[in-house]
């Protein structure tokens, strides 16, 4: 699925004997300097020796901090690294540290980011219950990614490519769980780097009708069914939205449905997302420097297929439909003006105000949809707002919903898996503000709480159960997390980040436990 992924596998032999580049070791911080971490399988010789070198150059074991060790007597991988993974989280005052399994996951993020250019590497975090070697799994593979498709000969040829192959230590390789974890760790990483390479590729190269050929293509070796809406089938279908929004760009929109339908499943989720292959705000046009990355703005759309793919090959006994909007926000002779009146799926009327709130028009098509089959609930996922950054932050995703049980579920999963994420509220006095003269609703309201007022919006199309209650539905807003313009952190890379995927697989995974 993503264009390069490291692959994972387990052993049992012991960490010393691995004829491998580099073996990769926990530590913790000790006194007087940092120690191996319990278990870590190790001559008592070597360990010392290690920690020798650890306390000798200053290590500290903080979080993340990779120290070069090099060759190690009596351990036959080349080099030894060490990474340190911090202190255990205690939650006082509330505090938002990242948990034990979390510190692990990030931990072995930093360590095989920092291996790229090398063949392959064994890691040995020491004793770990098993959703702790998870995560280390999780980590390790995700660290190692790169986006580097895109490089000419040169470049390419000089450039360090990520580490090869992961082999992990810590459960018996040929057992039941030992197999499981290879497989399902494989199914979501391989989805999460999928996510990244749909929103680290230029705009120029991804765009409606190649991201939902990208869809289809990998869909084709799996059970998961895909059925493309083109600009004409949209027209007829009523999705004024998706039409309005594309109809400013020589690149069509797309209205991509996939299906995953298991025997007996335990619930049906309807995912929608954004996916505005890119926003240059139409006529209200962004200025240059707020553009520069909104390539970016498919992610919610990259999500959602990456999260199906995922729940497809872990098996998952949850009936997924996911919608992918898919438009891209120009400015040609045709494009959607301010004042210009649309008719969603559903009928309902939109007076535009301003193009650059482009998202919210997508996903009403997208929610009306995802509403007529009755799902037992919609999750939408898009960089739908600046505003959610100001809020939140660039690690934080927000999570505006009308149903108590469906925020804790959410935000329950996405902490679970790794990705912060925070409620916010959307109260119903908002609604007046988005009032228009000429149409039913205009798609912006007051200037403050916009993370809110879009949330609002998506509310509207939104549409009833059998019970004649409005469907239960959770919003998340990645405009934050899904790119990552800074430094890479953890198993976080610069550029595409795959924010949402984790969660939305651990959400599904939640009701298979209920
Ligand atoms: N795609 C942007 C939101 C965004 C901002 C995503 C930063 C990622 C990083 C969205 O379409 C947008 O432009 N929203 C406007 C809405 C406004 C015009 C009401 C915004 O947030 O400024
Ligand atoms: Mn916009
Ligand atoms: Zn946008």
């Amino acid at each position: 699925m993503p264009a390069v992924s490291t692959t994972l596998q387990l052993t049992d032999k012991a960490p010393g004997s691995l004829a491998v580049a580099v073996l990769v070791v926990a530590i913790e911080p000790g006194k007087p300097g940092p120690a191996l971490r319990q278990g870590h399988g190790l001559s008592s010789k070597a360990g010392k020796t290690i920690e020798e070198h650890l306390a000798a150059v200053g290590a500290e074991a903080s979080l993340g901090e990779v120290t070069q060790v090099g060759p190690v007597a009596g351990v036959k991988a080349e080099r030894v690294v060490a990474v340190g993974v911090g202190k255990p989280a205690k939650d006082t005052r509330g505090s938002q540290r990242p948990d034990d399994t979390e510190r692990y996951r990030r931990a072995a993020g930093s360590a095989t980011r920092s291996l790229a250019g090398s063949s392959d590497a064994a890691v040995a975090f020491g004793d770990l219950d098993e959703d702790a070697l998870t995560a280390v799994a999780q980590g390790s593979v995700l660290g190692a990614y790169a986006y580097q498709e895109f490089f000419g000969e040169g470049k390419k040829a000089s450039a360090k490519a990520p580490l090869g192959s992961v082999t992990l230590l810590g459960l018996k390789a040929r057992s039941s769980e030992g197999k499981k974890l290879v497989a399902q760790v494989s199914a979501l990483t391989s989805a999460v780097n999928y996510a990244r390479d749909l929103v680290n590729m230029p705009p120029n190269a991804l765009f409606p009708q190649s991201f939902a050929e990208s869809v289809a293509r990998n869909a084709k070796k799996t059970k998961v069914t895909v059925d493309v809406w083109d600009p004409q089938r949209l027209h007829d279908e009523g999705c004024g939205g998706i039409l309005g929004v594309g109809q400013g760009s020589a690149r069509a929109p797309r209205l991509v449905t996939m299906k995953y339908a298991p025997s007996k499943p335990v619930a049906h989720l309807a995912f929608v997302g954004k996916g505005i292959t890119f926003d240059s705000g139409g006529l209200c046009l962004k200025p240059a420097a707020s553009m520069v990355t909104m390539k970016c703005d498919m992610g919610g759309a990259a999500a959602v297929a990456a999260a199906i793919f995922a729940i497809e090959a872990m098996g998952l006994p949850i009936a997924v439909t996911g919608y992918l909007c898919l438009a891209e926000n120009m400015t040609g002779d045709l494009a959607q003006r301010p004042g210009d009146v649309v008719t969603m799926r559903g009928g309902k009327t939109v007076e535009i105000i301003n193009t650059d709130a482009e998202g919210r028009l997508v996903m009403a098509d997208g929610l009306a949809l995802a509403s007529e089959s009755k799902p037992d609930a919609i999750i939408d996922i898009a960089t739908l707002t600046g505003a959610a950054v100001v809020a939140l932050g660039e690690r934080t995703l927000g999570i505006m919903s009308n149903d108590q049980a469906l925020t804790g579920r959410a935000h329950a999963s996405a902490t679970l898996a790794g990705e912060p994420a925070w409620p916010l509220p959307m109260l119903e006095e908002i609604r007046s503000t988005m009032d228009s003269p000429v149409a039913d609703l205009k798609h912006t309201g007051e200037r403050s709480a916009g993370a809110m007022v879009a949330a609002t919006f998506l509310a509207e199309f939104v549409g009833n159960g059998a019970d004649g209650e409005q469907l239960p539905w959770a919003h998340l807003d990645i405009a934050g997390p899904a790119f990552n313009d800074k430094a890479p952190f953890g198993y976080t890379p610069k550029g595409g980040t795959g924010a949402g995927v984790r969660a939305l697989v651990e959400l599904a995974q939640s009701y298979t436990l209920a």
